[in-house]
């Protein structure tokens, strides 16, 4: 592994990683992008002028593009972040997210198949074994139940990694990480949303009753859980990367509205998300017998998170005036007449 083509480098999760990786390693980092509503080459802005990495705008479904960057760049291992990410915008559009997640996988798993890389990562979610009642937690051997159609298109793109492993005899690995939180996460989603709202003193919407729950992890231990499944993971498995503890919505809210010294009367009720997963719980045993832990509690992920939102405003408020507020009305109108 010495030049890794990283698609959806320009989100959220792809960005934190790229420097992850540039600052710890080596190797030549190639972001591959389309740079949709959440890519954003600010996010890389730390990288620019470093010889050992580079930029390519393009998209994971336009297969000659994704060969002629793998040849071009002499890629060995593809890293795939690359994704329509949001459960609420799937359910709006899901069109968008099967074409993105599962045709997009699949035509880098058929370049990776043509040329002969030695070495391909999938980045999935907890999402994939659908709602976990409690006190169960999903280890990687679990069925999947995926309910969305962002899930089921994840858990669709997973089959097919497995499906080049076992039938092309391909080194695939598979990393399934919970709700991750930090800088540069776009704030369509909830942690990002509240918080930023609440700078704002406007209303936190909370889907029915606020008492689902996510294990939020800091998104620089989902990184380094990557990291340590693409050198250490074995071909055909897949991972589990998160905290091991839940946290419900409304505690969540109420967390960032203290952080911010804002009253709890900014919370507000909206009609449910349809088929809103009540809870995913994830058993990591596997990652950490690899020698990977979490380094964040839940508190210090948030705390971290809260902060770089109030520092970096320079970031976040032009965001929130584009395509967001288009999107934030559609979402968000009918939710409230509710
Ligand atoms: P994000 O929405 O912030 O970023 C997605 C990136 O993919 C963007 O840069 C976008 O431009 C790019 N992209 C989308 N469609 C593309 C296409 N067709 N071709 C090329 N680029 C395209 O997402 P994120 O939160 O950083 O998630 C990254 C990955 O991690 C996804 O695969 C997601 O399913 C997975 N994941 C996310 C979380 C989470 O909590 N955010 C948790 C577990 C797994
Ligand atoms: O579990 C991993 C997944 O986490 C990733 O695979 C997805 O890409 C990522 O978007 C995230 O999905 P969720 O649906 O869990 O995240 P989101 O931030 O959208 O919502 C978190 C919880 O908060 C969920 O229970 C829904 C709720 N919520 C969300 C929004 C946006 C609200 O109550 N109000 C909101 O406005």
């Amino acid at each position: 592994m010495q030049r890794i083509l990283v698609t959806g480098g320009a989100g959220f999760i792809g960005s934190n990683f790229v420097h992850h990786m540039l600052a710890r390693y080596s190797y030549d980092i190639v972001v591959y992008d389309a740079l949709t509503y959440a890519g954003r080459l600010e996010n890389l802005a730390a990288a620019e002028g470093n010889p050992k990495y580079a930029f390519l705008k393009g998209d994971i479904c336009d297969i000659d593009a994704v060969r002629s960057a793998v040849k071009t760049h002499k890629i060995d291992t593809i890293i795939n972040f690359a994704a329509e990410t949001h459960v609420d915008r799937s359910i709006m559009q899901p069109d968008a997210v099967i074409k993105a997640n599962i045709n997009g996988t699949w035509a880098l798993l058929e370049v990776a198949r043509e040329l002969g890389l030695p070495r391909f990562h999938q980045i999935s979610t907890d999402e994939v074994y659908g709602q976990i009642p409690e006190p169960l937690r999903s280890s990687e051997g679990d069925p999947f139940e995926p309910r969305s159609p962002y899930s089921a298109s994840k858990a669709g793109a997973e089959h097919i990694v497995y499906a080049y492993h076992t039938t092309y005899g391909m080194y695939t690995t598979i990393s399934r990480g919970s709700n991750n939180i930090g800088p540069f996460h776009y704030p369509e989603k909830a942690v990002p949303l509240f918080t930023t709202n609440a700078l704002d003193n406007i209303p936190i919407p909370i889907y029915g009753d606020g008492m689902q729950m996510r294990d939020y992890q800091y998104v620089t231990d989902h990184c380094e859980g990557i990291d340590v499944v693409l050198h250490k993971g074995v071909a055909g498995e897949a991972y589990n990367v998160g905290t091991s503890v839940e946290t419900r919505n409304i505690d969540m809210a109420h967390k960032i509205l203290d952080l911010l010294g804002k009253p709890h009367s900014l919370i507000e009720y909206v009609k449910d998300r349809a088929g809103h997963d009540r809870r995913y719980a994830l058993n990591t045993d596997k990652l950490r017998a690899l020698g990977w832990t979490s380094r964040h509690t839940f508190d210090q992920a948030l705390e971290k998170t809260v902060q770089w939102y109030i520092d970096n405003p320079s970031w976040w408020r032009p965001i929130k005036n584009g395509e967001y507020r288009d999107y934030y009305y559609k979402q968000y109108a009918e939710r409230q007449s509710k």
